[in-house]
């Protein structure tokens, strides 16, 4: 359709990521480069049901490159999942004269901007936000690597307590149903082992690695565990090993929710901008409903339906590395 674009709305969905504002602050100051107003969204598409819409000029994303969280909120919407909650989304879009939206969010975020496509006239582009890594057509996700930085600096400190007491731990991290997360906090924090939705190690291939570290008089061990394996979760997994298996005293730590916080990483603010620029250039080319991503340090648009479900998995030879490493 590519009618001209003049004004557009920019919004952050799903689980919030470090470097969400840096992408925002990108989009608004490179769409006012091209004179194109801007409008925010707060709240996702719950905000762009309810017409919850505010102008953004450049001063308005100003100190925000280094904050974590996104100033425009977010929110997992359950309404924009129906037909009736979409109409109403598009009503107020009309109501806006808003001609191109940018999205910044992870899987749900483009299931519903690719569903909303094929039903309203209104293009949408997207940039990856999310701390999964999980989407493909893009070798990183915005927040992915502030994310892993985080569960690295808290994997340090457990690892400290791990040795005083000659403890194993079992550290849970986030990544939904993707692996990315743990094998390169594993890899990053010199870890025992890992357990990834990826291979889904079986327990007694952990205990065999466990059996191999006493061997070697090793006293303590930090093993890392994805949310979302088929193995079991952080405490099924100490439990089942701690059955067959009690030379250590056993403990559990779940990360959570504080790998979503905190300033984003330099990797992040620049890949975030880097997205967020070239979201706005695409665009004005004529791009729709397309995720920006980052290929081999290029700038690479893949159609949302591709990103949402093509698989993105580890590099095999990663996690072969992750295997011999931590022997
Ligand atoms: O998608 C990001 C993520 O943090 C996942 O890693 C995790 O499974 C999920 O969101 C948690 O969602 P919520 O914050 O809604 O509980």
């Amino acid at each position: 359709m590519n009618k001209e674009i003049k004004r557009i709305a920019v919004f952050t969905s799903g689980g919030d990521a470090p470097g969400m504002n840096a992408a925002l602050r990108a989009v608004v100051r490179n769409a006012s480069f091209h004179d194109l107003h801007v409008y925010g969204i707060y709240r996702g598409y719950e905000g762009m049901i309810d017409g919850d819409f505010e102008r953004l000029e450049r001063g308005d994303v100003g100190n925000i490159i280094h904050r974590g969280g996104t100033i425009l909120k977010t929110a997992r919407s359950e309404r924009f999942r129906t037909p009736e909650g979409r109409k109403a989304a598009y009503e107020s879009l009309l109501a806006f004269d808003i001609d191109a939206c940018v999205a910044i969010g992870g899987n749900g975020t483009f299931t519903g901007a690719n569903i909303f496509s094929e039903e309203y006239d209104i293009p949408f582009i997207g940039i990856p936000g999310t701390i999964d890594n999980d989407l493909f057509g893009t070798d990183f996700t915005v927040g992915f690597d502030t994310a892993v930085n985080t569960a690295i600096d808290a994997v340090d400190k457990i690892r400290d307590t791990a040795d005083s007491h000659n403890r194993l731990f079992f550290v849970e991290v986030m990544g939904r149903h993707s692996g990315y997360i743990a094998l390169n906090t594993s890899i990053g924090s010199g870890a025992g082992s890992v357990v990834i939705p990826e291979t889904n190690t079986p327990i007694e291939e952990l205990i065999d690695i466990l059996k191999k570290g006493a061997r070697r008089k090793k006293l303590f061990s930090v093993i890392i565990v994805a949310e979302g394996n088929q193995t079991g979760n952080a405490q099924e997994i100490a439990r089942m090993v701690k059955e067959q298996f009690d030379f250590y005293d056993t403990k559990v730590a779940i990360i959570g929710h504080l790998q979503r916080g905190g300033s984003p990483t330099a990797m992040d603010r620049v890949l975030a901008s880097r997205l967020g620029f070239h979201a706005v250039e695409g665009l004005l080319e004529g791009r729709e409903n397309v995720m920006t991503g980052l290929v081999n340090n290029k700038i690479k648009y893949t159609p949302f339906h591709e990103a949402i479900v093509k698989p993105k998995r580890p590099d095999k030879d990663l996690i072969r590395m992750a295997e011999i490493l931590a022997l």
